[in-house]
Parts: C-alpha cells; sequence; structure tokens
C-alpha cells in the first residue's frame, strides 16, 4: 500500500512539475509576442517619454526638444538610437532651438523596445518614417 501512494504521489508531482513548467513557457511566449506587437513602440513611448516629449511630440518649452518634425532626429538615426540607450547630457540644436539639458537613459529596454519605441516615433509627426531594427539598434550599444 505505501507503495501505491509513494508512486502516486510520484506521478503527482511530475505532474505539478511539468504544468508549472508548461505554464512558464507560456508565459515566455506571451512576452516575446507582446514584445514583436507593432503596438508595443506606442505603448513604450507613453510609458518612458511622453512626460517630457509630450503626446503629440512637440516637447515642452526650453527643456525638452521636441520629436515632432525634429530636424536633429531626422538627420541621425543611429545618434538617436544612442540618445534612448545612454540618454544624452550635452547642448544640442533641435529645428533652431538650443537645448542644454539632459535625457535619462534606458539601459533596461531591450533590443526590440527601442527598436519598437523610435520606429513609433519616426511614424508619427511628420517624421521621415525610419523603420529602426533590434539589429540597428545591436550595433549601437557594442560601440560604446
Ligand atoms: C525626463 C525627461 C525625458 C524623458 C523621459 C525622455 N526624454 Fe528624450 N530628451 C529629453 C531632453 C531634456 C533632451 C535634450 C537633452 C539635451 O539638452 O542634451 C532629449 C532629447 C531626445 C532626443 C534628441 C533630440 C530630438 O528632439 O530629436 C531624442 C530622439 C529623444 N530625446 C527621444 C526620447 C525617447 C524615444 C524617449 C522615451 C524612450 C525619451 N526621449 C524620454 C528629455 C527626456
Amino acid at each position: 500500500m505505501k507503495k501505491v501512494i509513494a508512486s502516486f504521489l510520484f506521478i503527482l508531482l511530475c505532474y505539478f512539475s511539468f504544468s508549472s513548467f508548461s505554464s512558464y513557457e507560456n508565459e515566455k511566449y506571451t512576452k516575446t509576442t507582446e514584445l514583436q506587437d507593432v503596438n508595443n513602440g506606442k505603448k513604450l513611448y507613453e510609458k518612458s517619454c511622453i512626460m517630457c516629449h509630450k503626446a503629440s511630440g512637440e516637447g515642452y518649452g526650453t527643456s525638452f526638444p521636441p520629436l515632432a518634425k525634429s530636424d536633429f532626429l531626422n538627420a541621425d538615426t543611429d545618434r538617436a538610437i544612442r540618445i534612448v540607450i545612454y540618454g544624452i547630457q550635452e547642448p544640442i540644436v533641435v529645428n533652431g532651438k538650443k537645448y542644454e539639458n539632459f535625457m535619462i537613459p534606458h539601459k533596461d529596454f531591450s533590443d526590440q523596445d527601442v527598436a519598437d519605441v523610435l520606429t513609433y516615433v519616426y511614424s508619427n509627426w511628420g517624421n521621415n518614417k525610419t523603420k529602426v531594427t533590434a539589429e540597428m539598434v545591436k550595433k549601437q550599444r557594442t560601440k560604446k
């Protein structure tokens, strides 16, 4: 009888560890699909950029430069990628206005996150519609 109980418990244990493993797999799967979601860029923008650069990308006063029709942004995609990852702390001129502020880094963003948020920015507000890929982001990460 003890043996029967023991093997029953063993089967139960196997069942539970297998089902928790598969739910972990499921979770991983949903996370990746969410990252590849085309709306990911918009979500990230609303969470991490909107407070400074504003919903329509026009920036704010003399402190936060615009992302809308930004000559600075459209001139150099690699530089924009580095700014999102590492932040920036030097005076810049955007659309003829000087900004002497600093921007925080986003080191917790994955390559795909940086790509998605910038693709969102580039595809809106009169920008040049550059599609930024995770591959492009990866190249900039290894540079610094
Ligand atoms: C806490 C405020 C803040 C947040 C949050 C922020 N930025 Fe910035 N950003 C700035 C400031 C300030 C500058 C200008 C820095 C300077 O003067 O050197 C800047 C500059 C930039 C530039 C280059 C200048 C331009 O206007 O083209 C880009 C591109 C940019 N930010 C994108 C982003 C993106 C994308 C996010 C979200 C992932 C983000 N920023 C989040 C404050 C912020």
